[in-house]
């Protein structure tokens, strides 16, 4: 198993070019499955998930030629309609694959995805919606089988249906199956995260009718059928953030580009708020500090508010900033797993159910730590680069589901990062 050694202390300087986003690239791979000639994307980025939801669609049938951030997908002639649990178990992010599947084939068999670690995260929205437009599932043996062959001319049906939850995933799948759904749909209190909007933006190149998307109703009316196109994903503002952190918690200076700010309002508010000077041009966000940052409240909510992705990263700067935080998490019911690990650090924080009380400290100190989840080892990174001594982060596969190049691109910016077995 992969482990990195960070040696604390530096401070990062230089440019760094932001990829292509995990979570907008993963819904559209998917939607390669709606279409009957090939789909051609760019700045698809070279992370695990990727690479898992590629080896789905290729089990399925889809012939994929990749290259570098070029992917092409043709899925002319599917031959199976099934994710099984291998599949979904190591990538929940599976699921989408539902939708496409019973919009296109009327066939699909999915199996459930299990809790992770920072949630028991249920898919009972996305059944909920597909029931709606008709779709006849049924659950066994951990397995969601779905079916439209006793609907007329065997499609899904337009529905309106209020998601009595924003689910960024949900909206996605329930899009993606309405786009070929015979009739209209409206999906009401939908999620507005630009990953949303940039799927949106993929299958309306291919074909689909929808507005609305990046608000909360947005409205599909069904098409006989969509056709393959070329889109470019939009930038990762998550793996942006967690930069943008890193050169305000090290006191240095950092120009991202290939970043579009306008999808990271909150963020840039919190480090301005926390003393960072944030400067925006058209496609780069540069992050300057020096001296101690500002302790940050922090709660998290769905896109445009504070992105839950990003709390790890800014518990990591509140532990040593000046002042005290409260860091409230309202997505998910179990994203503090970072917590003992910071602990670990030398880290002053307290949990109080979903709020954590962080006071910052003079010095973290390096340690042995674990990662669990994607987002909490990107905050053990962030500690580890200004905490004294070396710190080494286990289970680093976490990582390297969301963030391209990671050591690579911190070395680049004078961190001393190594990855050792
Ligand atoms: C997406 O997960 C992202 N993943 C997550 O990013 C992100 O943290 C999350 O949205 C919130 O922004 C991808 O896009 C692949 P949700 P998703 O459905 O869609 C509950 C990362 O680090 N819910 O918006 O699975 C759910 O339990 C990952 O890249 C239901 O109850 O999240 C959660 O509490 C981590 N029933 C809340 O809604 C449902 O049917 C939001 O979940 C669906 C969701």
């Amino acid at each position: 198993m992969d482990k990195l050694l960070i040696k604390g202390g530096n401070r990062l300087h230089g440019e760094i070019t932001i990829s292509g986003a995990k979570n907008a690239a993963l819904p559209i791979l998917c939607a390669s499955l709606l279409a009957e000639t090939p789909l051609n994307l760019s700045s698809v980025a070279a992370l695990k998930d990727i690479d898992t939801t590629i080896k789905l669609l290729g089990m399925m049938g889809v012939k994929i030629d990749r290259n570098a951030d070029k992917v092409s997908l043709d899925a002319s002639e599917v031959a199976s309609f099934e994710a099984t649990y291998e599949m979904v178990k190591t990538m929940r992010a599976s699921i989408l694959v539902l939708g496409p599947l019973l919009a296109r084939f009327g066939n699909a068999r999915v199996s459930l995805p299990g809790g992770c670690a920072i949630g028991s995260r249920p898919v009972d929205l996305h059944i909920k919606g597909l029931q709606a437009m008709g779709a006849a599932i049924h659950i066994a043996h951990g397995y969601i089988q779905a079916s439209t062959l006793h609907l007329p001319n065997r499609r899904l049906q337009g529905a309106r249906y209020y998601m009595d939850m924003v689910t960024v995933t949900g909206t996605e799948n329930l899009m993606m199956a309405a786009s070929l759904a015979q009739g209209t749909t409206v999906l009401e209190n939908a999620a507005k995260e630009p990953e949303v909007v940039d799927l949106a933006n993929c299958l309306i190149k291919m074909g689909a009718k929808i507005s609305g998307a990046g608000t909360d109703v947005i409205t599909i009316e069904g098409v006989e059928r969509l056709r393959g196109a070329d889109h470019n994903i939009v930038c990762d503002r998550i793996e942006a953030g967690t930069y943008m952190v890193a050169a305000a918690m090290t006191g240095g200076e950092v120009k991202l580009l290939n970043v579009q700010a306008h999808l990271l309002d909150a963020v840039i508010e919190k480090l301005r708020e926390a003393g960072a000077i944030v400067t925006v041009g058209t496609d780069s966000i540069t992050v300057k500090a020096e001296g101690k940052l500002k302790a940050v409240n922090i709660r998290t909510a769905p896109h445009p508010a504070f992105p839950t992705d990003m709390q790890a990263q800014f518990m990591a700067l509140n532990t040593v900033a000046s002042g005290v935080a409260k860091v409230t998490e309202t997505i998910f019911e179990n994203r503090f797993m970072h917590v003992q690990e910071m602990q670990r650090l030398g880290a002053d924080i307290g949990i109080d159910g979903n709020t954590a009380l962080v006071k910052g400290v003079e010095f973290l100190d390096g340690a042995t730590v674990m990662a669990t989840d994607l987002r909490a080892s990107a905050s053990l990174v962030l500690a580890g680069l200004v905490a004294r001594g070396e710190t080494l982060i286990e289970r680093i596969y976490h990582l390297d589901r969301g963030y391209e190049h990671l050591e690579a691109k911190l070395n680049a910016l004078g961190a001393n990062v190594q990855r050792v077995s």
